[in-house]
């Protein structure tokens, strides 16, 4: 399916904000509070954020599934998510709700004629999509009767299965074992290289630190962070991690002085402190130098060196402490 867009950019969400009323008492619940980002062609893109952040919401109002309470949506060229634009996205849903009394062919030749797919086309993409997400085995079972993996493989069978330019997954890696998650990682990867564009929420950042190439971190209905991973995380060493052995019997006391002048501190609980091994943290360079020279002074040596920098882990907290009711 061709992309219908002039410009860059894909998605754009201006200001978009969602307030739901709770109850007899209509309690006011702001799930998303000015929002605003931009998903450009081509570009993995990651809305990240605790549970309860509003990420589901943003996705549903961008799909047409939650009417906005304000702000603008542009997909391609299309203003909102008009039939026209909603032909060219797939989407997974959280919970995919599936039809339990059809069979996996039954269920996507029902999803082709709703794309408007041909006979032979929906004959045709239904076992691709099958066996891409590893359900060929399955055919012969009621969707009923799948594990909860296996319904979150149908869900994706069902997004990609018209084709389309725009994926919108939600907790694609849900409910799904290591294997699982490699083949929807792997899947991600090469709809990215078939140049399709991709926004995904996920709470595995290690999956998205892997997968996208720009990220919008929502926390209680904003954005705290946004842009390039790598711009995102701050490049400085914040700490390092040196793992050292002392001669016997080790100077424990002398370490432990050292470490107080460079503000660092040594692990006592490590099992191997008995053969001298010990494992120090030190803030910076300088430090480590000083360290690692008192090591040789003393006789030992040095048994590893690991530097931190800032993770999206990191980056994710600092949103989560910055934001403000
Ligand atoms: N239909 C609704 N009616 C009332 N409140 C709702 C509704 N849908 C969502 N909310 C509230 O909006 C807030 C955001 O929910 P949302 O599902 O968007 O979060 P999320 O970021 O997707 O969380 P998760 O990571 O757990 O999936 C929550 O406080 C939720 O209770
Ligand atoms: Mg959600």
């Amino acid at each position: 399916m061709t992309t219908e867009t002039k410009g860059d950019s894909v998605l754009v969400v201006k200001n978009l904000s969602k307030v739901f009323y709770l109850g007899l008492f209509r309690k006011r619940v702001e799930a998303v509070r000015g929002v605003s980002f931009e998903v450009k062609r081509g570009e993995t893109f990651g809305l990240l954020g605790p549970n309860g952040a509003g990420k589901t919401t943003t996705l549903k109002m961008v799909l047409g599934l939650v009417f906005p309470s304000g702000g603008s949506i542009r997909i391609f060229d299309f203003e909102g998510p008009t039939p026209q634009a909603m032909k060219q996205i797939g989407y997974l849903p959280e919970s995919p709700y599936l039809y339990q009394y059809l069979k996996p062919l039954e269920f996507l030749d029902l999803c082709g004629r709703l794309y408007g797919l041909s006979a032979a086309e929906r004959k045709k993409r239904g076992e691709e999509v099958l066996a891409k997400v590893g359900l060929l085995a399955a055919v012969d079972r009621p969707i009923g009767r799948f594990s909860k993996g296996m319904m979150q493989r149908m869900g994706l069978a069902q997004a990609l299965l018209h084709d389309p330019a725009f994926l919108i997954f939600d907790e694609p890696m849900s409910g799904l074992d290591p294997i699982g998650r490699k083949m929807v990682r792997d899947i991600i990867l090469e709809e990215r290289k078939r140049g399709k564009t991709i926004l995904l929420t996920s709470h595995i950042l290690s999956d998205v630190e892997l997968l996208c190439d720009r990220v919008a971190i929502v926390h209680r209905g904003r954005v705290s962070a946004y842009g390039a991973l790598s711009e995102l995380l701050r490049p400085e060493v914040r700490q390092i991690d040196i793992e050292i052995e002392l001669p016997s019997p080790p100077s424990f006391r002398g370490l432990e002085e050292l470490l107080a002048q460079l503000k660092g501190n040594v692990n006592r609980s490590l099992l191997g402190q008995s053969h001298g091994r010990f494992m120090c943290s030190v803030p910076g360079h300088a430090a480590a130098q000083k360290l690692i020279q008192w090591v040789f002074e003393q006789g030992g040596q040095l048994i590893e060196l690991h530097e931190k920098r800032e993770t999206l882990e990191d980056l994710f907290m600092r949103g989560a402490l910055s934001a403000t009711d």
